[in-house]
């Protein structure tokens, strides 16, 4: 058997992270016919949508070439419903999307949004809109099923959810394993002694099967991941983590580049208006000093930015016009100095769900353990 920590010198940085312009996403904003307004929860009046015709741009979607050899597309909808929205407008939200340009969609069975995404694409494919190998859809694991004879069959319900017969990317969720049936956040008496290994060789059985045409995960730590690779033997192919201009993940993001594993960027906006998120990135002075000299605005920046250092970004909106802003990043850039000036804003203080992670006798017992310590 080969360990993918023998192989990693080699494969990993051949497969780094540069964007690429996929065929299956080439295609033109304008060529697309959009109807805004055609769908259940539609909100815009036609001068709105005069507006947003406007905001549009023939930008291709670039995407990024996995170490498993697929790609996926650089700007994903991100959909965990923390405002609990109806799943009508989280449906609408979808089909908007995928008329705009998304083919990237980023859920997870304990979001409780799987069956109201896999309703939309259904409604989506039925009518021609897209087709299947055009879709990039992620879901993960929850951590009450990191037993490995649990993955398979949370990963089977996951795909009768999504009403799908696989997933272009499946990530176990945590590095934390919790008791049956608890979720999030967890209470510590749930907290169980991790089994990073026996999770992974359960998801290395999915995508074996091809249930998964990727693996990797979330909010791994370099030591979480260090771990990981050690006993391998399918490298992950994805972290995804908080990612954003006042959480910059800067040493989990070498690290990650010298292994050939790409970062995705959840909360890429900092999670604004949500019970865990911050308003802190839309309101630094740096980014809107930036974002008016490019005429863009700080959510198009701070996309912009992750993306800019190969990043793909995971933007939640169930607004149709945010929808079409937070899609247009990809024709225009940050100068190195503007990089230089972001990179260079400090990190945010702890978030409510980090002092509760503290607070109540989770493994993480101080900042530097809930995160990778930017230098
Ligand atoms: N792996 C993990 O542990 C993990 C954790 C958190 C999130 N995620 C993934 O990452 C995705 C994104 O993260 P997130 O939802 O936490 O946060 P986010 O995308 O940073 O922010 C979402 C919030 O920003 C608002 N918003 C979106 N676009 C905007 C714009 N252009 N202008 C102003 N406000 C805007 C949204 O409101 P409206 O919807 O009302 O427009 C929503 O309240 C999630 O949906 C999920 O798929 C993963």
């Amino acid at each position: 058997m080969v360990r993918w920590s023998e192989t990693l010198g080699r494969a990993c940085r051949l497969q780094g992270s540069m964007p690429e312009i996929s065929a299956s996403n080439r295609k033109s904003f304008v060529s697309q016919s959009v109807q805004l307004h055609s769908f259940e929860g539609g909100v815009c009046n036609p001068h709105t949508l005069a507006a947003l015709s406007n905001m549009r741009s023939s930008a291709e979607l670039p995407s990024f070439k996995l170490n498993s050899g697929t790609s996926m597309p650089a700007i994903g909808l991100g959909f965990a419903n923390a405002d609990n929205s109806p799943d009508s407008k989280a449906i609408a939200a979808v089909l908007h999307a995928i008329e705009v340009g998304y083919r990237h969609f980023d859920t997870a069975s304990i979001y409780g949004t799987e069956c109201a995404l896999g309703d939309a694409l259904s409604k989506a494919l039925s009518a021609g809109m897209v087709s299947r190998q055009d879709l990039f859809i992620t879901s993960k694991l929850w951590s009450d099923s990191h037993d490995p004879k649990d993955v398979i069959p949370a990963l089977q319900q996951t795909l009768t959810n999504l009403k799908l017969d696989y997933l272009d990317l499946y990530l176990i969720h945590s590095p934390m394993k919790l008791k049956k049936g608890a979720i999030y956040p967890p209470k510590a008496e749930e907290v169980l002694p991790s089994d990073i290994e026996g999770a992974w060789s359960g998801m290395e059985t999915c995508f074996e099967r091809g249930l998964a045409k990727a693996i990797g995960v979330s909010n791994f730590l370099v030591k979480d991941l260090a771990q990981l690779l050690a006993h391998a033997r399918v490298p992950p192919a994805v972290n995804q983590v908080e990612m954003h201009p006042v959480w910059q993940q800067k040493k989990l993001r070498k690290f990650c580049n010298g292994v050939g594993i790409h970062v995705s960027a959840w909360s890429p906006l900092g999670a604004p208006g949500t019970y865990y998120g911050i308003n802190d990135v839309f309101t630094n002075p740096v980014i809107k000093s930036i974002s008016s000299k490019h005429n863009k605005s700080p959510t198009q920046v701070a996309l912009r930015w992750s993306f800019q250092l190969g990043a793909s970004v995971l933007p939640k909106s169930f607004t149709f016009s945010r929808i079409i802003e937070n899609f247009n990043i990809s024709d225009w850039e940050l100068s190195p100095e503007d990089m230089t000036n972001i990179g260079n804003i400090k990190r945010r203080p702890l978030s409510i769900l980090e002092q509760y992670y503290i607070e109540h006798g989770t493994p993480f017992k101080t900042m530097d353990d809930s995160e990778d310590e930017d230098p």
